[in-house]
């Protein structure tokens, strides 16, 4: 479903160069969620960018359901790091947003934008304003927008780090139910190993300057998962030996 094939990217500033990429191919198949986890400024929203379509990589090719990406498209939706919501707009408009090209009627888009909302649990907030909720509340109306468009593919940059263990676990489960029920196909950036072993079926650790993938981890676990058992707790250990082995320090601070 996504194809990354030897993607690199640098950003220039004056004369510097600062290599953020390099050379990282890898497949996610259709009904997959793979997590890109690695450290800070290691690359992971400048290469969910390039897949989006929303950043130009220097060389390599990008293809979503076989297309080459060139610019963003309806089918494969990207939730950035840093929500975007429209101040001017209740929850519900907001979510609705997403849905007002699709050949929609007024009330089956509100439908769709309800039900969304209710997933994430503000159902009680769909009439208020951005401005009126939490930052976790405002993540959360981002997360249902995403959702009400049913795309094929989700990128979601860092999706619940805002939000307190117990929205993050009820969300990370919706996400899962609505994943198998879509069968979309998920590629999300992670700083939390917990999180990513609770998701995945694969995760792929990252390296820094330049950004490359050092490993990629299949997560052979049944879903639902249970945080709590020792072949859970097997894959966290597995994971930061794989982040000393590549030499990246302090691990711990990667778990949040
Ligand atoms: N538009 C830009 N212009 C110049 N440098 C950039 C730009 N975007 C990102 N960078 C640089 O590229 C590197 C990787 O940034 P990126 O945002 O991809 O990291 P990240 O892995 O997502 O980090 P974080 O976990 O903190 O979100 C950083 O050194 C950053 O300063
Ligand atoms: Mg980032």
């Amino acid at each position: 479903m996504i194809q990354v094939k030897e993607v690199s990217k640098s950003f220039h500033k004056s004369s510097a160069s600062n290599q953020v990429i390099d050379n990282i191919s890898f497949e996610v198949k259709k009904g997959e969620i793979v997590t890109l986890l690695g450290k800070s400024g290691c690359g992971k929203s400048t290469l969910l960018n390039i897949i989006g379509g929303f950043t130009t990589a220097d060389s390599g090719n990008v293809f979503v359901d076989e297309h080459k990406v060139t610019r963003p498209k309806r089918n494969c939706i990207t939730l950035f790091q840093h929500r975007n919501l429209l101040p001017w707009r209740s929850v519900q408009k907001n979510v609705e947003l997403g849905l007002e090209k699709e050949d929609l009627s007024v009330q089956e888009r509100r439908v769709r934008a309800l039900n969304a909302i209710e997933l994430v649990g503000l159902k009680a907030n769909a009439q208020q304003f951005p401005h009126e909720l939490s930052g976790g509340m405002q993540q959360r109306v981002a997360i249902a927008r995403a959702f009400a468009m049913k795309p094929d593919v989700i990128l979601m940059d860092e999706p619940f780090a805002a939000l307190d263990t117990f929205n993050r676990y009820h969300l990370q489960d919706q996400l899962l139910k609505i994943q198998e029920k879509e069968k979309s196909t998920i590629l999300l950036v992670t700083h939390d190993i917990d999180e990513a072993v609770y998701l995945s079926d694969r995760i792929l650790i990252m390296s820094a300057h330049p950004g490359k993938i050092y490993k990629d981890l299949k997560i052979e676990l049944s879903k639902p998962r249970d945080r709590t058992t020792n072949d859970f707790h097997y894959f966290r250990k597995r994971i930061l030996d794989e982040f000393e082995l590549s030499g990246i320090q302090n691990p711990m601070e990667y778990m949040i």
